[in-house]
């Protein structure tokens, strides 16, 4: 079916083609013929890169060229949004039948908002957290929704987030029941389970742009899924080391999958010694040009050092611990070419576009703090195994397995390249999750009495699978834990939210969350400081998982908890009663003690090196802190502990920049954070006023300013720049304006 043919607007097919897109790949053709293009609900599953998103984009464009309604895309990550966010933007030059120009938003952070903003825009892409959300304050444009697509739907199946967007779903399908849902899924056991909970068709497919070739590789030898053979050259004595020299030598490109961050980051050393001498000298000039700028982006780490040496010999690792700034330039330079070998966690097999020839298992387990090693899911080996093959460039993908012995390699074949996935079940019966669904629903005034509640949930992709009676017992639980904590009232029938209460569910916190914020900011501790508030939220769950103590750190700990005994705002438990909360609690103290670091201008490397916690995750705890910190601002001023605010407010800033005090009206400007900040700061100059008084050349002579963001930092401050001067500095390379912004 060629585009020129489809029912879209004129503009869209003009578009779409000028791309280089003219005829629709097979399961696009398939989703089309099942009434996509005409409002149907429909769940497509087909394998990766089979052009899920085009269907939605067009699906996107119809509903608001020709119903003038607004189209919310769903996804599970932010990364993922980005993503989509920069392919939906080229729309933004077509005009609707009102003569103005379609307008795409994306919308991911802030979740105490209704983002009234988005009112103007006709397709918002959002991840599954934010709709939730924006659907807990009841944005009023959201009544203008009118197709919801909701990408990676086997989602449902994960533990923490799934229940996110199956109550997302069960809800837009409340609110709005005239909209169209467009499910994208890999493919999945139970599609037409989805489907049916969804009200849709469904269409599943095997159809890839490129053809996958799966197999085993055991010693120098590969064994394909169809029979095939294929000898690997032995360079080396390891077997994947060997393929990998064969991808690379062939023109291709590797992805490998390792099991935890420390063997990617092992296995990409390994690998990179034996890349490095067969690249080009032009390969290595450019990726000398790659490897400076890992080194421009953020505060200077061991982590970023040996990145930037991997990169210089065409390989690099990529996985969770990772800031996010380095992780976008390592996918761009693999997704460029450059990069030749990329190891990985299997995180990096969810939804982003990254694709290879060769792509590696190397080790079908995956390790989970908390849980050790078990073995991945088909679902999770069909994700990864669908990252191979770059349309345009490869011929066919392969994906293969790496076995040690022969039993290996006949399990490795029936439990993965034989096997079909799993069914996907819903995940939401849990009542730590179930606790602030309840609570939102109550809330946001979806329902207000206990059948009402149940008829929510009833629509629930749970109550399709299971009986909505099974969590009766679940939700007469937490309805008593939100009756006895003062977040609902109950009269006769009637349920309501306290004002508490709807305030917990619009600040999108646990309930138990707030409940230790709300109990914390009525105790006077002897001295309370920041320390304090980072004491309390690193108690709360929604600080996520705990950072363990390593044995050598437990002395530090416990030195540093007796200097800060009076500044404790959550007691600690008795360490001979209760071992395992002592244990628990000490983890707590040092996440505290981390945060606390970071606003004390304790530098990344450091951070690293004492608390051995890596960029990525330094960062999601600063996200959640700040967040947290948000909540706790919000909840002293619910219960009037006016005299509090003023430091709470001062800790969140510290906390979102990683400065002292001091520095807080120099990070204020744009282009300056933590390190520029402090260099600014020890010049003498701090204030914006004492930096209006300067001259540019004195500002820009400092280290790591320069011309560029003088001119920037004296714009913002009002000071005086000549015409001649702002010139000459507009011709500097756009990217290191980038990178100067992240630091
Ligand atoms: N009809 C087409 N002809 C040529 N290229 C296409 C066509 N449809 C989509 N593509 C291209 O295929 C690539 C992969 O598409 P897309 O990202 O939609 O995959 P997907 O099915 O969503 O996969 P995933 O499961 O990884 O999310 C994109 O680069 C897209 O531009
Ligand atoms: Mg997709």
């Amino acid at each position: 079916m060629r585009i020129a043919e489809l029912s879209i607007p004129e503009a869209v097919k003009q578009l779409t083609i000028k791309s280089g897109i003219v005829e629709l790949y097979p399961p696009q053709e398939e989703a089309v013929k099942a009434g996509a293009l005409e409002g149907k609900n429909l769940v497509l599953a087909s394998p990766t890169a089979s052009g899920k998103t085009l269907v939605a984009e067009f699906c996107a464009l119809k509903h608001i060229m020709e119903g003038n309604g607004k189209a919310v895309y769903l996804t599970p990550l932010r990364a993922l949004a980005s993503e989509k966010f920069e392919e939906f933007k080229k729309y933004s030059t077509i005009a609707k039948k009102s003569g103005r120009k379609i307008r795409v938003g994306i919308s991911t952070g802030d979740f105490d908002s209704t983002d009234a903003w988005l009112e103007r825009y006709d397709i918002i892409i959002t991840t599954n957290e934010k709709a939730d959300s924006l659907l807990r304050h009841r944005a009023k444009w959201m009544d203008e929704i009118s197709l919801v697509v909701a990408d990676e739907v086997h989602l449902l199946n994960e533990a923490e987030r799934g229940p996110t967007l199956e109550v997302v779903l069960a809800r837009l399908m409340l609110t709005n029941p005239d909209a169209q849902i467009l499910a994208l899924s890999a493919t999945i056991n139970n599609v037409d389970e989805i489907a049916q909970w969804l009200k849709a068709d469904y269409v599943t497919t095997d159809w890839r742009p490129v053809t996958l070739k799966e197999g085993v590789l055991l010693n120098e030898e590969i064994q394909y899924k169809d029979g095939d053979a294929r000898k690997i050259g032995k360079e080396t004595r390891d077997p994947t080391l060997n393929l990998v020299l064969n991808t690379v030598r062939t023109g291709g490109q590797a992805l490998v999958f390792a099991s935890t961050r420390k063997n990617a980051a092992v296995l990409a050393k390994r690998i990179a010694a034996e890349i490095q001498p067969i690249l080009s000298k032009p390969a290595k000039r450019s990726l000398e040009h790659d490897a400076n700028r890992i080194l421009s982006v953020g505060e200077r780490t061991q982590l970023s050092d040996s990145l930037a040496e991997l990169v210089k010999c065409g390989t690099a690792f990529h996985h969770a611990g990772l800031g996010g700034g380095h992780r976008r330039l390592i996918e761009d330079t693999f997704r460029q070419g450059r990069i030749k070998v990329l190891t990985a966690t299997p995180t990096l097999a969810f939804g982003v576009n990254l694709p290879a020839r060769t792509v590696l298992i190397q080790d079908y387990r995956r390790y989970e703090a908390g849980y050790g090693y078990y073995p991945i899911s088909v679902l999770e080996y069909k994700q990864m195994a669908g990252r191979a093959g770059r349309p345009k460039y490869d011929k066919t993908g392969e994906a293969i397995l790496v076995a040690k012995t022969n039993d290996e390699a006949d399990y490795l074949l029936e439990s993965y390249i034989l096997a079909r996935p799993e069914r996907i079940w819903s995940r939401l019966a849990v009542e730590r999750i179930m606790r602030t669904h309840v609570l939102a629903t109550i809330a946001a005034d979806y329902a207000h009495t206990e059948r009402g509640i149940y008829e929510f949930f009833g629509k629930t992709f749970y109550a399709f699978q299971y009986d909505v009676n099974a969590i009766k017992g679940i939700v007469a639980k937490i309805l008593k834990y939100l009756y006895d904590e003062d977040m609902i009232e109950v009269f006769g029938e009637d349920i309501n939210a306290t004002r508490f209460g709807k305030r917990v569910s619009e600040l999108y916190v646990d309930p138990f969350s707030a409940v230790i914020i709300r109990d914390a900011l009525k105790r006077k501790p002897g001295l309370l400081t920041g320390f304090s508030l980072l004491q309390m939220i690193a108690h709360t769950p929604d600080m996520g998982p705990v950072m363990r103590p390593y044995s050598r750190e437990q002395d530090d700990i416990a030195v540093f908890l007796e200097e800060h005994k009076q500044e404790l705002l959550v007691a600690p438990p008795d360490e001979l009663q209760d071992n395992i909360a002592y244990e628990q609690f000490l983890g707590e103290i040092k996440t505290a003690m981390t945060l606390h670091a970071w606003i004390e201008e304790v530098s990344e490397e450091q951070l690293i090196e004492k608390f051995r916690v890596q960029p990525g995750d330094l960062y999601r705890t600063i996200e959640n802190a700040k967040w947290l910190l948000h909540a706790t601002h919000e909840l002293a001023r619910l219960f009037s502990n006016k005299e509090m605010l003023p430091q709470i407010l001062e800790v969140r800033r510290r906390v979102e920049k990683g400065v002292k005090e001091e520095l807080l009206p120099l990070v204020r400007l744009e282009g300056v954070g933590r390190v520029r900040g402090r260099i600014i700061y020890n010049a003498g100059y701090k204030t914006a006023e004492e930096i209006k008084r300067t001259s540019m050349n004195d500002l820009a002579s400092l280290p790591l300013i320069g011309p560029k963001l003088a001119k920037k930092i004296k714009e913002q401050v009002g000071g005086l720049v000549k015409k001649e001067t702002l010139d000459k500095i507009d011709e500097e390379a756009e990217w290191k304006q980038k990178a100067l912004t992240e630091y």
